[in-house]
């Protein structure tokens, strides 16, 4: 096991009907400013619960966050903010509300020019207003990490940045909250918790057996719950156990002492800023082609969580490891994430263009191994055709 530091100061505050919580949680005399998206809130019944639960405290709105939020639009809400004299920020949404809400946070104390936050990989940041959480979809782990990822449009950037001054002060999980979710929102969702564990621990041994068996049991979980979420959507047990394990796979606990991939993530997040795909579809058709090219380098891992966790019983690794990539990408299918970029309507056309924004971001030696070049990224991404 590498030696780590752990540490997680967010306060979970997890059941059906614990919004109502959110009074205790919030200072008596501040105002509050409610962070939301497209307005699906306002449909569900989440805004009038949170409103409800708010009675007494001065509170704004600010709606309109994108899914894969944008700059510009983080910034018109700190316009707000020092208009309002607001000193905490409730985001109320899924990953793109939180991570725009931690952006804000960040940016509602920055001099200067707030893009060098996201420059600086957060470096920059100098402290951050307070930040409560109403989760509404189980995917990202936002609402228990400290990282953000932002999209400035112009410029088709969508880059992340981590800081723990905007690590949210408590999130409320109300697996209720996730009923409303379409379809796709809850394959993607399940798609990018699942993708956030095998990041962590596709890697190469370690001998950590506590992360590994926490990461074999969440991937179980989402493996169990996931289809189950599509076919009975107010099923709260399902809801309950996908919920818990989205933000278990992406607070630092399955991170510690382990080796961790993440070229997925960072090739992905270079196809949503330049072709706006969803997050996790770009996951769903990275993932098996890194493996794929990698496959000798990760084969003892992804044979161990063939074994263990889809039920694979080859002796020979490799043989395992191959059968274990299929079954995934057959997994992302039935969650109705396509994993081609043809399924996309893409061509090999796309790829000089992802390489250059890699290049220009950076991100030049991806994977565990710091071995995954941009000439490599090429050959993935004619694996992913
Ligand atoms: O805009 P609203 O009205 O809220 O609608 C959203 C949006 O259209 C809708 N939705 C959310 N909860 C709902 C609902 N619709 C009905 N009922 C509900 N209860 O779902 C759509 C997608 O929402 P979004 O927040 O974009 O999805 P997700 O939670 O998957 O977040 C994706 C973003 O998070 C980033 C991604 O890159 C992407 O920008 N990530 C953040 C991470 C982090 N902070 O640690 C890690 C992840 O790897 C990821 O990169
Ligand atoms: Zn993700």
């Amino acid at each position: 096991m590498n030696n780590f530091s752990f540490f997680n100061n967010t306060k979970i505050i997890f059941g059906e009907g614990q919004i109502n919580q959110l009074t205790q949680e919030i200072p008596a005399d501040a105002t509050v400013m409610i962070i939301y998206g497209g307005g699906s809130i306002k449909k569900n019944g989440i805004f009038d619960q949170v409103v409800n639960a708010l009675e007494g405290k001065k509170w704004v709105e600010f709606g309109g966050i994108e899914p894969n939020p944008h700059y510009d639009t983080c910034l018109k809400a700190v316009e707000k903010i020092k208009q309002e004299d607001v000193d905490f920020l409730l985001a109320v949404g899924g990953g793109s509300v939180i991570d725009a809400t931690k952006f804000i946070a960040a940016a509602a104390k920055h001099q200067g020019d707030p893009w060098a936050i996201i420059q600086s990989f957060g470096g920059a940041v100098q402290g951050a207003l307070p930040i409560g959480c109403v989760l509404t979809l189980a995917a990202t782990g936002s609402e228990m990490n400290p990282t953000a990822v932002v999209t400035r449009a112009d410029t088709q950037d969508k880059l992340f940045f981590n800081s723990d001054y905007v690590r949210p002060h408590f999130s409320i999980l109300d697996p209720q909250t996730t009923y409303s979710l379409p379809a796709r929102q809850v394959g993607n969702g399940v798609v990018d918790s699942f993708v956030h564990v095998l990041e962590q621990y596709v890697t190469y041994p370690v001998n950590a057996k506590v992360q590994d068996r926490f990461a074999e049991g969440l991937l179980a979980t989402i493996l169990e719950e996931g289809p189950r979420a599509l076919i009975e959507p107010e099923n709260y047990d399902v809801r309950a156990n996908l919920m818990w394990a989205a933000t278990m796979a992406l607070n630092g606990l399955i991170a510690s002492g382990v080796p961790a991939d993440w070229a997925t993530h960072l090739i992905g997040q270079e196809i949503t800023g330049l072709y706006g795909l969803d997050h996790a579809q770009t996951l769903a058709i990275v993932m098996p082609a890194v493996w794929t090219y990698k496959v000798e380098q990760k084969r003892e891992k992804l044979a161990q969580y063939g074994r263990r966790v889809l039920g694979i019983i080859e002796a020979d690794d490799l043989v395992a490891a191959e059968k274990a990539i299929v079954r995934s990408r057959e997994f992302f299918e039935a969650m109705g994430v396509r994993t081609r970029l043809a399924d996309y309507g893409l061509s090999a056309d796309i790829i000089p263009n992802i390489i250059a924004k890699l290049q220009e971001h950076q991100f030049i030696q991806l994977g565990e191994h710091g071995d995954i070049t941009p000439d490599d990224v090429s050959k993935i991404l004619k694996l992913a055709l």
